[in-house]
């Protein structure tokens, strides 16, 4: 087992009726930005308890945060912030929106000249302005760990950020607020936790019995979990085991101690830059080709993986290897998620020398757990998912 430290500060408040507590947990004397999405928040009730909650306290609200938070209308959000004296964040949203809070937590206190520099130069937040979120779509893990993914659609970038500065003071989870989500935001919150917990599991043996079996666990959870979900969302019990799964696939507690890939969402999100997919179902493009590419290095992994979550025993170790990968795409398909580039898009004849060119460009040419996933081979795995 590799050395770690762990520190996770979030105070996660989890249940039917949490949102109430908001009214302790946000500083009385605060000014507060109520940050949230397109609107969904609205029409499901949650915006109603959100603002009772704090009627007690000075709020202003900034909507629109659209799915793949966009820099330019976060720097919208930014002026208001310091027009208005901001002083605490509320983010009441998925992934998108909480992001969103934590880009604006640390461009708030920012000594640069452009908040973009936090991205594009990887500036690390070890202090941002605090903030809270209400998780409304189990996905990124985002309500429970300090990384950050912003887009910007003058340059087609997507980049990430994060720091010990950016953990959320609170977020509070109630499974309630599944009920509303779509079954497409259903399909891609699974198949994101799952893939999360595949990038922190899909590597090589390195004896941390524990950490591999609480990734295991996440993704029998989740596999046992799916169907149920896409039937059902109105269910508490399911929906509860849905959320704490996400949360739980990118807390930080499961990579402690072993090594980890993350080039799966490297390539992804260059896909979603490039084609605008949805970010989950980059994932599910890539992930399988990504497996089959590099089969010698993990089949060891991918073996285990197939016998322990998916009861392959039969066959040699690269046999069961790749009826694990084989086991993995057909998971994402059963959730309706086409698993290819082409049923996204049209004009993708360029589009593996477009994802190897932006990622040499940035400098990312050794991702993966040995540094191998080289501008060749990110080529040769984008073209085999065309
Ligand atoms: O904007 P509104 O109207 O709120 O609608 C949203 C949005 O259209 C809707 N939605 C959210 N909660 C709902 C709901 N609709 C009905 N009922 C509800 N309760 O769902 C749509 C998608 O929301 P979004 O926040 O974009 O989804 P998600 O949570 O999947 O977030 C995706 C973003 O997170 C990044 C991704 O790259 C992407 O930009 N990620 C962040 C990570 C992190 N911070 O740790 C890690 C991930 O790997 C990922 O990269
Ligand atoms: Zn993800």
């Amino acid at each position: 087992m590799l050395n770690f430290e762990l520190v996770n500060p979030v105070k996660i408040l989890f249940g039917k009726g949490e949102i109430t507590k908001i009214k302790k947990l946000v500083p009385k004397q605060a000014n507060v930005l109520l940050l949230y999405g397109k609107g969904s928040i609205k029409k499901n009730g949650v915006y109603d308890q959100v603002t009772q909650a704090l009627s007690g306290h000075n709020t202003i609200e900034f909507g629109g945060i659209p799915a793949n938070p966009e820099y330019a209308i976060l720097l919208e959000a930014l002026a208001i912030i310091k027009k208005e004296n901001i002083s605490f964040i509320l983010a009441v949203g998925g992934g998108s929106v909480i992001d969103g809070a934590k880009f604006l937590s640390s461009a708030a206190l920012f000594e640069g000249e452009n908040p973009w520099d936090i991205l594009a130069k990887r500036i690390r937040t070890d202090k941002g302005m605090p903030f809270g979120t209400v998780l409304t779509l189990p996905a990124t893990g985002s309500e429970m760990n300090s990384g950050s993914v912003i887009s910007r659609k003058e340059t087609g970038e997507k980049l990430a950020m994060g720091g010990p500065g950016l953990f959320p003071q609170f977020s509070v989870l109630d499974p309630t607020v599944v009920a509303s989500i779509p079954n497409r935001q259903l399909a891609n919150g699974i198949t994101d936790a799952y893939t999360h917990v595949l990038e922190q599991y899909m590597t090589y043996p390195i004896g941390a019995d524990l950490q591999d079996r609480f990734a295991e666990s996440i993704m029998n959870s989740l596999i046992e979990t799916a169907p149920k979900l896409m039937d059902n969302p109105s269910d508490y019990t399911i929906a509860a085991n849905f959320m704490w799964c996400c949360t739980m696939a990118l807390n930080g507690l499961i990579q402690k101690g072993v090594p980890t890939d993350w080039a799966i969402h490297a390539m992804g999100h260059e896909l979603t830059a490039l084609h605008g997919i949805d970010h989950a179902r980059t994932l599910a493009i890539i992930a399988p080709r990504h497996y089959a590419y590099f089969l010698d290095n993990k089949k060891e992994k991918l073996a285990q993986y197939g016998e322990r979550v998916w009861n392959i025993t039969e066959g040699s170790l690269e046999e069961r290897a790749k009826k694990a990968i084989d086991k993995t795409e057909y998971f994402f398909q059963s959730l309706d998620i086409p698993t290819r580039i082409s049923e996204y898009a049209t004009d993708y004849s360029e589009t593996a020398e477009k994802v190897r060119s932006a990622l040499e460009n940035r400098g990312w040419t050794a991702l993966g757990e040995h540094k191998n996933v080289t501008p060749d081979a990110v080529k040769a795995i984008v073209e085999a998912s065309y």
